[in-house]
């Protein structure tokens, strides 16, 4: 065995080149996948590595358990070599609380992959749970897969092993030669596909299958008008582009502003794309992307609004100064006043942005300043005295609140935008109005702009993950409503949790995949009592290192800043007082500011 090995090395080393890429590993693609703990891990995100180990795990398997001490040991001697070890369950009958105690049980502490759709392990060939897979993080081959070693059987295990396929493996990589590709199939419990099998067997309809979730899902952005580049106008287009789709898919990178489904609070109209839409849109784009034999077509029958406001005319309309974009490069944030020139104190129930131009506008974040502020002179964006009021981002509600809630707009009051612009391919200018909504008496209640943020930091260069953490103490009861996670290029992901008086903390929300183009708002589907004393934290990381594809420059600290080369980390929230009411307020007197902390 050991002389036939040595042979191929030499064989695959001495082959002309064509012959040698035929000899080649398979390539694989590019994945996302959340661990056991709610992290995201994308595979590329690891080409700082030597090598990727991947273990297929799955609870109850006698032979997986069995393996996963020898992994460990195996991690202890390479981990520090540059490379990165995970475990990945795409058992149909796992989930992430039974895969947590299964670890718990078993001590695994590797990130677990957990794959609920079953497309990683599938892409990979997976059938059995304890093979192993050693795969090049920059080109994406595979260089191994097969067992660990050979010590371990069905009912059978060897008290030492002869052949220590994976540390040989690992140690052929980190010193360049061929890895050995004799190996024998790794004993291990079959895993289950019954959606591939389901599929296999039985058509998957254009018409009431898959355009319903793209509709659900992606068209809000993807039509004529919309911010993507590209219009989801018909079955031709998205065939056309359906091998991309699978791509953006699998990365989670479509659809936008994804959230932690398994953790936190319900979340009203959040775009979501379960493990079982994924397998159908997948399975259907690898059959080819078609439409059966006399389908409708619902994406060519759809009809858009053209009305600049989806909440109607409003009552006051200011239009931004035009901004003449460029065709191409990076755009800075750009921080624009708009004149409100109120001579009366205002109740607003609503704003909304109409983009002068869908395909170069991706955000605006609206902050009130008082007349308080501007007596103050210069500003500092994010020093506890300016809200967020509002914004805009594709596929984000306009900010309406409940028709018996509004918030206070002092007269004397200005907007500051912070409008950040992308490049589309072509010149551009764009014209975006603001439409402001008003109460014509006092409402009831009165919502509030919080901010939990950290404004002193210092992310060293190359940092992977600096974990950064805001705190806002809420000092009377209030109600939360919705929260707006604001970083920038280097922003990685962000929770926000609750740590009550009592002593309990409650997880509301977790972002694992931060996408600083992206600047939702996620509003809960019921507001959320806090009682006086809470302290509403949010937690989160900065990634300055060059494995960050936004990440202008990984040799540079990056500080505290209003630019996109600077870093903010913001968890901005809307609050409501429970002791605040319009009576409460007075007339004239200027409200007091949100108790705000964290620097
Ligand atoms: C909130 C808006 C929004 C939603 C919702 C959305 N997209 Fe996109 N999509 C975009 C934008 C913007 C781009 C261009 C990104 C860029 O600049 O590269 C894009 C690009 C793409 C691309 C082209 C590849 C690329 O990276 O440019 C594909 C494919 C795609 N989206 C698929 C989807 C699918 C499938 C869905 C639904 C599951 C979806 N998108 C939902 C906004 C959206």
């Amino acid at each position: 065995m050991k002389f036939y090995r040595l042979l191929l090395v030499l064989l695959a080393t001495s082959l002309p080149m064509t012959l040698y890429g035929a000899v080649q590993a398979a390539q694989v693609g590019d994945f996302a996948l959340l661990d056991h703990q709610g992290k995201f891990h994308q595979l590329s995100w690891y080409d700082d590595q030597k090598a990727v180990v991947i273990f297929i795990q799955g609870n109850g398997c006698p032979i997986a358990r069995n393996g996963a001490l020898t992994l460990k040991a195996i991690r202890d001697d390479f981990a520090e070599q540059g490379v990165a070890f995970f475990m990945l369950n795409p058992q149909p009958q796992d989930d992430r609380d039974s895969i947590s105690n299964e670890a718990a049980e078993f001590n695994y502490d590797f990130p677990i992959l957990v794959d609920e759709s079953q497309l990683v392990a599938e892409s990979l060939g997976v059938d059995r749970t304890s093979e192993v897979f050693v795969i090049d993080p920059k080109t994406l081959r595979v260089l191994y897969r097969g067992p660990i070693d050979d010590r371990l059987g069905y009912e059978a295990q060897k008290p030492e092993a002869q052949n220590h396929y994976l540390r040989d493996a690992l140690t052929a990589v980190l010193s360049g030669t061929v890895v050995a590709t004799d190996t024998p199939e790794a004993p291990g419990c079959l895993i289950s596909f019954p959606a591939r099998d389901k599929y296999q067997k039985s058509t998957i309809s254009y018409a009431d299958d898959i355009a319903p979730i793209l509709i659900e899902n992606c068209v809000s952005c993807h039509h004529d008008s919309g911010i993507a580049p590209w219009s989801m106008k018909d079955h031709k287009m998205v065939q056309g582009w359906s091998r991309m789709m699978k791509e953006v898919l699998m990365t989670r990178r479509m659809p936008p502003g994804q959230i932690d489904m398994h953790v936190g609070k319900s979340i009203k109209d959040v775009i979501e794309i379960t493990p079982a839409e994924l397998q159908m849109l997948v399975y259907w784009i690898d059959a080819g992307a078609s439409m059966g034999e006399g389908e409708n077509d619902p994406l060519s029958e759809l009809i858009f609004s053209d009305s600049l406001f989806s909440l109607g005319e409003p009552d006051l309309i200011y239009t931004v100064p035009a901004q003449s974009i460029p065709a191409t490069g990076l755009i800075d944030y750009r921080y624009i006043p708009v004149e409100l020139n109120l001579d009366e104190d205002v109740w607003i129930k609503a704003i909304e942005f109409a983009p002068g131009d869908r395909k170069v506008l991706h955000h605006i974040i609206a902050y009130l300043q008082s007349p308080a502020d501007k007596s103050t002179g210069g500003r500092d964006e994010g020093d506890g005295r300016d809200d967020s009021i509002g914004g805009f981002a594709p596929g984000r509600q306009a900010d309406a609140f409940r028709d018996d809630s509004g918030r206070l707009i002092r007269k004397g009051s200005n907007l500051l935008l912070q409008m950040h612009y992308t490049t589309s391919g072509k010149e551009t200018i764009d014209e975006t109005t603001v439409g402001i909504y008003l109460h014509d008496k006092p409402p009831k209640y009165v919502m509030s702009g919080g901010v939990a943020g950290q404004r002193r930091f210092m992310v060293p260069p190359h940092a992977k993950e600096h974990e950064l953490k805001g705190e806002m103490m809420i000092e009377s009861d209030a109600y939360l409503y919705a929260m707006t996670p604001h970083m920038h290029f280097r922003g990685r992901y962000m929770s926000y949790s609750a740590q009550y008086p009592d002593g309990t903390s409650e997880l509301l929300l977790s972002v694992p995949k931060y996408n600083f183009n992206w600047q939702f708002s996620y509003h809960l589907e019921e507001p959320l009592l806090l009682p006086a004393g809470t302290r509403l934290v949010a937690h989160g990381a900065m990634d300055n290192s060059a494995q960050n594809p936004f990440n202008p420059n990984p040799e540079v600290p990056v500080v505290f800043g209003l630019q996109t080369k600077h870093e903010m980390f913001f968890g901005f929230n809307t609050l409501r007082y429970v002791g605040d009411t319009p009576a409460s307020l007075g007339d004239s007197e200027i409200p007091e500011k949100n108790p705000s902390s964290g620097s």
